[in-house]
């Protein structure tokens, strides 16, 4: 094998032939069978794993071959059927991208073609990745356009990512979510569990916290209505695409206002990208204008912004996210960003300021 040539684990090396090699354009592929794997010793630059039927047995046997493979590069998933446990199970095996069908080739190449994600040196715990796919399964139902949202869904919501919270802790709760390819739902689990986590350290009572995760949890809500395409534009957005996109918070209030939720959620979700200065979105608010629930809602969210993982771009390092919340002086509240410190020193244990 060929230094740097995409490695293929599949169940059916017939299957997977052409595949490969539409995919790999005349480069080098080698081809590994699950079921009698002959493993090249030198380094691949992808390694992709085609497997028909993604299970614990299967997962099992990808498991022991992917310990003999030489590691070090992007781990791709094909997820021919598309369920929370084939997720799971990918997470698991230390996938740093799974994809789903249609699998055509120029959509595959677009796919392998972003940045690499560099694999975590140290698993993220099964538990973890099981509670957040559970957690995503319930905004893929449950956060979906002309679905009325209640007061009553959004609780079961923040209680089960409270729980999970304190299950997990935050750092591998991110570590966790951050895996998900689909970005929405990424940021609002991480945002979620980062106020879920800044409640518990804030010392919050029951309700308090309550109020915080369903806060966070529905800040975005108005982003169903934002177009996949610019949602998971892999790059920047131009000017139009930015326009509808801030358009999100009016939007949300909109959807929500006449179901009941307190007045406080609704202000929430119209205001989380106000800044104290005046110089946010969509009403230009200005400091005793922003309650302290916002406040609180827009450093989890900037910080949740900072540490993901998106399509073009790496996840940035917690101290250097944490340093860029202190530099918004004048628009962002100070003794907020203060207070979320130790969220934010929790995710890396090796935080600067707490050396
Ligand atoms: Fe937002
Ligand atoms: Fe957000």
């Amino acid at each position: 094998m060929q230094m740097g040539c995409m490695l293929v684990i599949t169940d059916d090396t017939g299957r997977s032939a052409g595949l490969a090699q539409d995919l790999a354009a005349g480069a080098p592929i080698a081809l590994v069978d699950l079921y009698d794997p002959s493993i090249p010793s030198e380094p691949a630059s992808t390694l992709l794993v085609d497997v028909l039927d993604l299970r614990p047995d299967t997962a099992a046997r990808l498991r022991h071959v992917l310990t003999r493979t030489p590691r070090g590069a992007p781990l791709v998933v094909l997820l021919h059927k598309d369920d929370p446990r084939g997720r799971m199970l990918a997470l698991a095996l230390g996938a740093t991208r799974t994809l789903c069908p249609p699998f055509d080739i120029p959509r595959l190449r677009a796919s392998l073609a972003r940045p690499a994600v560099v694999p975590d040196a140290e698993p993220v715990p099964w538990c973890a990745l099981q509670v957040a796919s559970q957690a995503r399964n319930f905004l893929t139902t449950v956060f979906v356009p002309d679905r009325p949202l209640t007061p009553a869904v959004v609780d079961t919501g923040s209680a089960f990512i409270e729980q999970a919270i304190q299950d997990t802790g935050i750092r591998d709760w991110i570590r966790a979510v951050r895996r998900f390819d689909d970005i929405t739902h990424q940021h609002c689990l991480l945002v979620a569990g980062l106020a879920a986590a800044f409640g518990q350290a804030l010392g919050l009572g029951e309700q308090e916290c309550h109020r915080l995760t369903r806060a966070a949890l529905l800040h975005d809500v108005g982003k169903i209505h934002v177009p996949t395409a610019i949602l998971n534009k892999p790059g920047k957005l131009d000017a139009n695409e930015m326009a509808v996109m801030k358009r999100h918070p009016e939007m949300g209030h909109a959807m929500l206002a006449g179901q009941s939720f307190q007045p406080e959620m609704l202000q929430v979700v119209r205001s989380h990208h106000e800044m104290l200065d005046g110089s946010g979105y969509p009403d230009k608010l200005k400091a005793a204008e922003i309650p302290d629930l916002v406040r609180v809602l827009t450093v989890c969210d900037i910080y949740a912004a900072l540490i993901e993982r998106r399509p073009y771009k790496a996840p940035m390092a917690s101290g250097k996210a944490f340093a860029i919340l202190e530099s918004m002086t004048g628009r962002l509240d100070a003794t907020v960003v203060d207070a979320f410190r130790p969220v934010a020193a929790a995710f890396i244990p090796r935080f600067p300021q707490d050396a």
